[in-house]
């Protein structure tokens, strides 16, 4: 349920990879014939409740992230993206202009993400303002100081942080305008920004263990595990 509201997804691929150590930033990495950018698009593309995607790439792959609304129609915007992902974030967040908007934002790098996942979000951001999706740890985790354990963690406390992440447009630009004004760049997510300034409750969905993140060699491969068969 969105009412009269307009969805954006901001799907930020504007990394550089570091961590899966390739030529080409990861989100263009081919799997069977795709990049891994276009398996996330298609997801948003498809998901009837998302209008539009503005879709942030590092500055020197603005002509290829151009070259993908040939394919995508919903894109309607291309931005370069900034040297932390806070940044790219800002940089897609601050190119909308409705004010009665839900904003979704994804890591390009999540390409299997559920589209049921996505309405999920924009159906409870829009009726409480933020909603991320999370996993229930399944690790026993522990908290450690320099050279012991502090403390065991409570497990059925602790949970994943994913993406998409779903914000009224007011919370997640004003988030966005405090931690640009603090030059506080650091954050790793979107729903932290929101936590930290004290903006909104922010809600959760359980997500689905399928929506990995693309970090590591490891993950390619588990992706293309995934393409294979239906979970
Ligand atoms: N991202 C971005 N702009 C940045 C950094 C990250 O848009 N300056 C995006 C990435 O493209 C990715 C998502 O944020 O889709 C999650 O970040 P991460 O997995 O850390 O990707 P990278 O920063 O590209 O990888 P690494 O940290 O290994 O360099
Ligand atoms: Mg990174």
């Amino acid at each position: 349920m969105k009412g009269d509201f307009k969805v954006f997804a901001v799907v930020l691929a504007g990394g550089k990879g570091v961590r899966l150590n390739s030529s080409i930033p990861k989100q263009f990495i081919e799997v069977r014939g795709k990049k891994l950018l276009e398996y996330t698009l298609e997801k948003f593309q498809m998901s009837p409740s998302v209008d539009e995607i503005i879709l942030v790439v590092p500055r020197d792959f603005i002509g290829l992230g151009e070259s993908f609304r040939k394919q995508f129609c919903k894109i309607s915007k291309v931005v370069g993206g900034g040297s932390t992902r806070v940044e790219s974030s800002r940089n897609g967040v601050f190119e909308i202009d409705e004010s009665k908007s839900i904003v979704l934002i994804h890591d390009g790098a999540r390409p299997n993400v559920n589209v049921d996942t996505i309405e999920r979000i924009v159906d409870v951001s829009f009726r409480y303002g933020a909603c991320i999706p999370v996993l229930p740890s399944i690790y026993t985790l522990v908290s450690v100081n320099e050279s012991s354990v502090e403390g065991y963690l409570e497990r059925e406390k602790i949970f994943q942080v994913q993406t998409p992440q779903g914000f009224r447009f007011e919370i997640i630009s004003a988030a966005h305008e405090k931690a640009l004004k603090d030059g506080k760049n650091d954050f790793t997510d979107d729903g932290s920004m929101v936590i930290y300034y004290s903006i909104s409750k922010v809600y959760y969905v359980i997500d689905d263990d399928t929506n990995i993140k693309i970090t590591t060699m490891k993950d390619l491969k588990v992706f293309e595990m995934l393409l294979g068969k239906n979970f």
